[in-house]
Parts: C-alpha cells; structure tokens; sequence
C-alpha cells in the first residue's frame, strides 16, 4: 500500500466528479492506516457538492463514514494490528479526513473495532449518525455546538437516569432519528414519542419508540396527539430533521423550562426564543472537535460493547454498485430522499 490510491474528486461547487489517482498516506504516531472496505452517504456529502458547505478549497473530496481493515499501524498505536476490522468518522478538524478514496489515516482514539455482530457495510453507515445522536444527547450545552447534557449512558448511573420522563423525537425514521430512539430507551425515557412515515412505525417500535405519528401531520396536531399520549410536560424533544419547520414546531412543543435539540442551523424564531424559556443546543457530529472530543473519546471506547450487547442496531442498508464511481448517482438518490435507508459504497470495487 505505497504508492497511489483512487479517489473521488469534485471540481467545485456544483461542480464535476471524477476518480483520480492520489498518494496513499503514511500513519503517523498514534494514527492507523484504514484500507475502506465500505463508505456510508451522508445528507452532508451532496450539500458539500451543491453548496460547498465545509469546503475549504477545490478540487475536494467529500464522505464521512468509513469502515475498512487495518493496513498499517503508527508508532505508539497497541489498540489495533494490522488486519484488524474497524470503524471511524471523517474529520473537519485539521489534518481533515474525508472518505471517498481508497486509504485513509486515522487517530486511534477514534477508532473502533467493528462489533463482531455487524458487517462492514453496516459499520460503514454509522460513524455520523452515532456521533450526532451521542453528542446531541449526551454532551454537555456549549456554544455554539453542543448537546443537552443528559448522563451518558456508558457513564454509571446513566442508564434509566430519565425513568419516567417522556421525550419526544422528531422524524425517528432518519438515521439520526432511529439512533436517537435507541439512546432515549437506555436513558429509559418513557413514553418515547416519535414521528415518520407511517410504513416506518414497525420499524421504530422495535427500536424503542412507544408511540410513532405520522409525520406529515402539522405540528399543531402533532401537538395534541402527544396531550393524549402523556400529561406530563414534555422537557426534552430532538428534531432529528431539522427544518425550519421542524424546530419551531419542535420548540413549540417543549414546555418552559425545557430543552430542545437540534442538528442543523438554528432557525427557530429569534422573539420566540426570547420569551420561550427553553434551552436550544445545536449539534455538531465531528468527534474531533476541540470542545466535543472528551465525549466522543468516551463514545468510541464505549462504542463497540454498544452494539455488541445488543443495546444498539444499525439501520437498513443498500450497497450501491461502481465503488467510488457509483457515489454521484447515488447522492442524487440521497437528495431525492431515501426512506429510513443508508447507501454505501465499496471503495475497493471503483473500476
Ligand atoms: N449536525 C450534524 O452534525 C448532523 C449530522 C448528520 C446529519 N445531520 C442532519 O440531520 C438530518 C437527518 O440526517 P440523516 O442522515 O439522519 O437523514 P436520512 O436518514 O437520510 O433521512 C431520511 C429520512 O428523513 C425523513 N424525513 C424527510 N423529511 C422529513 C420531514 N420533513 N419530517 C420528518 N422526517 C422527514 C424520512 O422519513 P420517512 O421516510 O419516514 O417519511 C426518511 O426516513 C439532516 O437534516 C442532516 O443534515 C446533522
């Protein structure tokens, strides 16, 4: 593995995709080299490409999740040998990792074996997702990123610490949503209201959600749906989707005193905010961030027993065909709108 890689480059914004050869870094100390067996899409890869959201400069490569085997081992690194199957995110922070190649270099730290009970594929379709759902609820409120600061539920004490106290989870069908359901029934929230198409509420149910709405109601009558479910306030709700739409209907929903999350930019009313009384954490999913990497160290040590004890599921996955060449098309899809659905691509497969 000296010598070239492929990878998939984007002339700009909006721009051209083409598979070109690159150079095969080196692990440095404390870093693994991944060869990627599989690469999960993120909403986040075609808005890089359609609006050049966290792009600092051109051609670029985008792709965030990644699940591969060990081809070399930096000095220092005893976690993993090579061979070893393991799973990682991408990073924003410096040096920058992006997925859509064939090779990638990795801090150790955020790594994780893959779970014996996963296949790569599966792997490949959480790093993200993991990460927005895990930080969103358990970090602490910061700004401007940050979560709700709920107990991990990793940490002692953490798991049932909101026994009793209901939730209510916004589009529970995305893939941030059914990670968000599994974490609020180990934090033991009950009941655990959610929203989706109704083809998914089988789905959700058996991931922990007690009551799925459907999510093409207006919130006003989301609203009153959740009164007759539960006459306790509702003190925390996650907007897994986000909207503009969403987070006002979300906040609306939230009694005072309470605290909302969501994973995009804040578009909640400024006056209603002003005289709400609720608290609003945005949530980065970039565990290497400088504020958010204390928490996600912990989620990656943690991360393997998670979905080994069976606490955790991965989502539904679809392999795409083409390797990397098959990622336009497939982010296409993405951006059509795929229904509680992860696409991956095999990066070893690109012709
Ligand atoms: N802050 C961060 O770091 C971060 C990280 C990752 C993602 N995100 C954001 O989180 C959101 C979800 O990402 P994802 O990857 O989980 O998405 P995804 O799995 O690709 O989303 C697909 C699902 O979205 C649901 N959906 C679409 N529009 C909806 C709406 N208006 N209301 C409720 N549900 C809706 C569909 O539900 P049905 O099929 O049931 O209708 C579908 O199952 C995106 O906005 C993404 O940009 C943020």
């Amino acid at each position: 593995m000296d010598g070239k890689q492929k990878a998939l480059l984007c002339s700009g914004v909006k721009g051209t995709y083409a598979v070109e050869l690159i150079d095969i870094p080196q692990p440095g100390p404390g870093e693994v080299l991944v060869e990627l067996r599989a690469v999960g899409l993120n909403p986040m890869d075609w808005m890089m490409h359609d609006f050049g959201m966290f792009v600092p400069s051109w051609p670029a490569i985008f792709g965030y999740d990644g699940a591969g085997v060990v081809a070399k081992v930096g000095e220092g690194v005893t976690k993993f040998g090579v061979g070893d199957k393991v799973m990682h995110a991408g990073t924003f922070e410096a040096p920058r990792v992006s997925t859509f190649r064939q090779y990638v270099a990795m801090k150790a730290d955020f790594v994780a074996a893959v779970p014996h009970n996963l296949s790569l594929d599966e792997a490949a379709t959480l790093p993200l997702v993991l990460a927005t759902a895990a930080l969103g609820m358990y970090d602490a409120p910061r700004a401007p990123h940050g979560g709700i600061g709920l107990t991990p539920v990793w940490e002692a004490g953490g798991r049932g610490a909101c026994a009793g106290a209901p939730i209510f989870i916004n589009a529970g069908s995305t893939a941030v949503g059914q990670l968000m359901i599994q974490f609020a029934k180990l934090s033991g929230f009950a009941p655990i209201i959610t929203t989706a198409s109704p083809h998914n509420t089988a789905l959700l149910l058996s991931l922990g959600a007690t009551h799925v709405l459907d999510r093409h109601s207006p919130f006003s009558a989301l609203a009153s749906s959740v009164r007759g479910i539960t006459d306790k306030p509702i003190m925390h709700a996650l907007d897994a989707i986000s909207t503009p739409e969403s987070q006002n209907g979300t906040y609306d929903l939230v009694a005072p005193g309470g605290r909302v999350l969501i994973d995009t930019r804040c578009a909640i009313a400024p006056e209603k905010r002003a005289t709400g009384g609720k608290e609003v954490a945005q949530v980065f999913g970039d565990v290497q961030r400088a504020g958010e990497s204390a928490c996600g160290r912990a989620l990656y040590a943690h991360l393997t027993g998670l979905f080994e004890g069976g606490d955790l599921k991965p989502g539904r996955v679809e392999v795409v065909p083409g390797g990397l060449a098959g990622v336009p098309d497939a982010l296409e899809r993405l951006k059509n709108g795929v229904s509680a659905l992860k696409l991956v691509v095999r990066p070893q497969e690109t012709p």
